[in-house]
């Protein structure tokens, strides 16, 4: 049986990451090997350019999994009947820029693409939103969605939860393949809390294996909620292919599901579990199956996490409560 091509729309298209990402779409790697895929790619216009060159770019890889590619600078058109929708482009921190201009900023660009979604998205759809402050943006496009169900919108924090897997892995002298349950907790900003207290490595307790507090007040945690910061200062631009490749694993996970006995890492609306507000967009330690997120239960979260927890909650609070206050949610 021929199935029906999945829409996939990409905001951002022409930039680092959407160039990181469309080749791996349209190639199979985020929904299926067996599931084809038709492109939309959303840009402003000054990006229709480029856009056009990676449309030719895709045409010639010949992919048979990639039904075809749209591109406009209409969000109206690029989400209409969109499955899974992809908000990469975003509009950067410049020389000069408070915090509340730059939310300020991305609400004029993520308003109006949830009110797109709102109104021309397929039922299903999923949003995954990578642009920066990605998870204040995340509320932002939520909020001008009201007929989509709430939990469809996510913020990417898998990116962290994979920086925080190769530290892990380092530092225990292991594979990536052996580790579990580890979780980021909060926004995808500095104050993250990414937490090793209930992930095993190789069906062992990490804390426990790690067994110096030190390493992880001073070292883990600094470097996994700094990476970003620290590939920009070396690469002078910001984390492209690695962060792409986060968004891949995001939507699969989402879609395909989390491995028996593990979890992941995603920013979604809080249910109000382990204290963080109701409604906030943070990240939790989740299971995927048939296509849902559902946040793991029943964890014991420790002092030293707590006051973590707390103080990456407090900052999505203040985003939020700034962006309520200049109107966009
Ligand atoms: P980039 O500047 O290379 O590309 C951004 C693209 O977005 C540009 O082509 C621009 O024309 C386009 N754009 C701007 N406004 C748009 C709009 N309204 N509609 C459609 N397209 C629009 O940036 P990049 O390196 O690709 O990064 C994109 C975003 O992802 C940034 O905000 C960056 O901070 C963020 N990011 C997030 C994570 C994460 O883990 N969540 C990781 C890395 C980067
Ligand atoms: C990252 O984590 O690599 C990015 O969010 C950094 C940035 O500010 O673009």
């Amino acid at each position: 049986m021929t199935r029906t091509p999945v829409n996939v729309t990409v905001t951002g298209a022409a930039g680092q990451i959407g160039y990181a990402l469309l080749f791996r779409i349209a190639s199979g790697q985020l929904l299926g090997a067996d599931v084809p895929v038709k492109l939309r790619l959303l840009e402003i216009p000054q990006g229709l350019k480029a856009a056009e060159g990676t449309a030719m770019e895709l045409d010639d890889c010949a992919f048979p999994l990639l039904r075809g590619i749209d591109i406009t600078d209409d969000p109206n058109v690029g989400f209409a009947g969109a499955n899974v929708a992809l908000l990469v482009g975003a509009r950067p921190r410049t020389k000069g820029m408070e915090r509340g201009d730059l939310l300020e900023a991305n609400g004029g660009i993520f308003k109006p693409q949830g009110a797109a979604i709102n109104a021309h998205a397929a039922d299903d759809i999923k949003v995954l939103v990578v642009g920066n402050p990605a998870n204040t943006n995340a509320l932002i496009a939520q909020a001008a969605a009201p007929d989509v169900p709430a939990e469809r919108f996510t913020a990417m924090t898998r990116l962290d939860h994979n920086r925080a897997l190769s530290q892990l892995a380092k530092k225990t002298g292991s594979s990536v393949a052996d580790i579990k349950r580890l979780t980021i907790w909060g926004n995808h900003s500095a104050t993250q809390y990414p937490d090793i207290f209930h992930a095993e490595v190789a069906g062992k307790n990490a804390a426990e294996i790690v067994n110096d507090e030190a390493w992880l007040s001073d070292t883990f945690i600094p470097t996994v909620a700094k990476r970003g910061a620290a590939i920009i200062e070396a690469r002078g631009a910001s984390s492209a292919a690695s962060a792409a490749n986060a968004a891949i694993d995001h939507v699969h996970t989402w879609v395909n599901g989390t491995a028996e006995g593990d979890w992941t890492s995603m920013g979604i609306p809080s249910d109000g579990s382990y204290g963080v507000p109701e409604g906030l967009i943070s990240s939790f330690p989740v299971t995927c199956k048939d296509g849902k997120y559902e946040i793991v239960q029943g964890l014991e979260i420790n002092d030293f996490s707590r006051g973590r927890i707390d103080a990456s909650v407090q900052e999505l609070a203040e985003e939020r409560d700034a962006v309520r206050a200049l109107g966009l949610i």
